[in-house]
């Protein structure tokens, strides 16, 4: 399962890219009005400082206007994908960039039938939010292994990118599903590490370690 972070903050991607667990980035417009800083500047940097994916988000909603910004977006880095709402004017404008070999996140996924329409379209990610989903009484996990059945029923290959996450059961139940990718906040990712019982037996390792009296180096 591949981690994506999901924020447009410099400092948290380049501490998580030094641990070697950090497979892409995804931001969108509202991660960006938070980080108050330019649009094509952060995502230019951002690109440089990630190997793998980097989302950027169109705003426009019409598919003309979406290949328009698509054509600005591509140039600030090889390792861009495009970021396209789950709307009739997206889908059109993920199967033009798809024919031309241009990577895909379609985002603002809440139904089955709309990741469904999105393989169809032939977006490489498919960004379905569980959070969001969870905090209006719907079952977020649900979907995702929804989406899941029908992918492997017709061999789609789009890859399921979980959204929305907002604590580590949301990512543990959706690795357990077999979605391909968890976009998740920093504290999120770094939270997987934690567990207090780690904390304890490393007190307890090192308190006797300096009973010792020895050192390694
Ligand atoms: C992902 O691509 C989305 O931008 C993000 O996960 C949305 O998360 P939120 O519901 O916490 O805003």
């Amino acid at each position: 399962m591949k981690f994506f972070a999901d924020t447009a903050e410099i400092a948290d991607i380049r501490d998580l890219a030094d641990t070697g667990l950090l497979d892409g980035v995804t931001t969108n417009p509202s991660l960006i009005h938070k980080s108050g800083r330019n649009f094509l500047e952060v995502i230019r940097e951002i690109a440089a400082i990630v190997d793998g994916p980097v989302s950027a988000e169109v705003v426009a909603t019409h598919h003309a206007d979406m290949m328009r910004e698509a054509e600005v977006l591509k140039k600030l880095g090889d390792n861009i994908c495009i970021k396209l709402p789950l709307t009739l004017d997206g889908l059109k404008t993920c199967k033009a960039l798809t024919a031309q070999g241009i990577q895909t996140n379609v985002t603002l996924c809440f139904s089955a039938n709309q990741a469904l329409l999105a393989a169809k379209a032939g977006a490489t990610y498919i960004s379905p939010f569980v959070g969001r989903l969870d905090d209006m009484g719907q079952d977020g996990i649900e979907l995702i292994d929804d989406i899941r059945t029908i992918y492997d029923n017709y061999d789609f290959k789009t890859q399921i990118l979980v959204a929305s996450v907002r604590h580590p059961i949301h990512v543990l139940q959706a690795a357990k599903i077999g979605a391909d990718v968890a976009t998740m906040p920093p504290a999120v990712i770094k939270a997987l590490a934690n567990h207090a019982l780690t904390d304890k037996g490393l007190a307890t390792f090192l308190s006797d370690w300096q009973k010792t009296g020895q050192s390694i180096l």
